[in-house]
């Protein structure tokens, strides 16, 4: 049984196939994904613990935890932190975006990856990972104004159809809204998804990724 209905990642068929996903259909995109964040991390002032809100079947929080950071993994689908327990040993809490039970300022970065687009309140969920956090946030998003973001739009089933996608100067806003009392630094690339081995500065590409530190 679903234990979340309205979170189309409480279906179990989803999120039975959702690993998959990223060895097959998804592996480009999952490369080309982290090559960005990777390049975006790189940019950032020492970073040692994340938390990952959104963090599904723990796919990027296992990413950062090969990269040598420590990760807590954060998501509101039960049957998603079952299946991420089963992928790894890291840290997993349930907790909804909006209200996050930690304390302010307890980790170094706060991340979200294909997450922003699905959470009830977005304004709400920057503020709380702003609180939360204490160099910065990190978001990979999916762009609303790219081929990839044409497509997703058109799509009829779920996640797609409960998905809200951001443009780049409305992930930006936002986030400089929700950090806006740290004076935050802003940077971001895309991926020109499929196409292209390189991140740029391009505001069509399908993947968008933003670091926002302060501090
Ligand atoms: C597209 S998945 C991304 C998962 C993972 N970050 C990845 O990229 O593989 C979105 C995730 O956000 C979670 N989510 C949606 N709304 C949420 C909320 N309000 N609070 C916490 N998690 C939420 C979903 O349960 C789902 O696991």
């Amino acid at each position: 049984m679903n234990s979340h209905v309205g979170n189309p990642f409480a279906d179990h068929d989803l999120v039975a196939s959702y690993e998959g996903w990223y060895e097959t259909t998804g592996r480009r995109a999952d490369e080309l994904e982290k090559q960005l964040l990777d390049g975006l991390l790189a940019d950032l002032p020492t970073i040692d613990t994340v938390l990952e809100v959104g963090c599904g079947t723990g796919h990027f929080s296992r990413w950062f935890e090969a990269r040598g950071l420590h990760v807590v993994g954060a998501d509101l689908s039960m049957e998603m932190l079952v299946e991420s327990r089963h992928l790894s040993g890291l840290p997993f809490v349930r907790a909804r975006a909006e209200r996050l039970p930690f304390a302010s300022r307890s980790v170094d970065m706060v991340a979200f990856i294909t997450t922003l687009e699905f959470v009830a309140d977005v304004g709400r969920t920057l503020s709380e990972a702003c609180r939360v956090a204490r160099k910065g946030i990190l978001v990979g998003a999916l762009n609303r104004r790219s081929v990839l973001g044409r497509r997703l739009r058109n799509r009829t089933e779920l996640p797609w159809t409960s998905a809200r996608l951001y443009n780049l100067g409305e992930l930006k806003s936002l986030v400089k809204h929700a950090a806006a009392e740290y004076e935050p630094r802003i940077s971001w690339r895309t991926t020109l998804w499929p196409g292209w081995r390189k991140s740029l500065a391009l505001p069509w590409g399908g993947f968008i990724g933003i670091s926002v530190t302060w501090g």
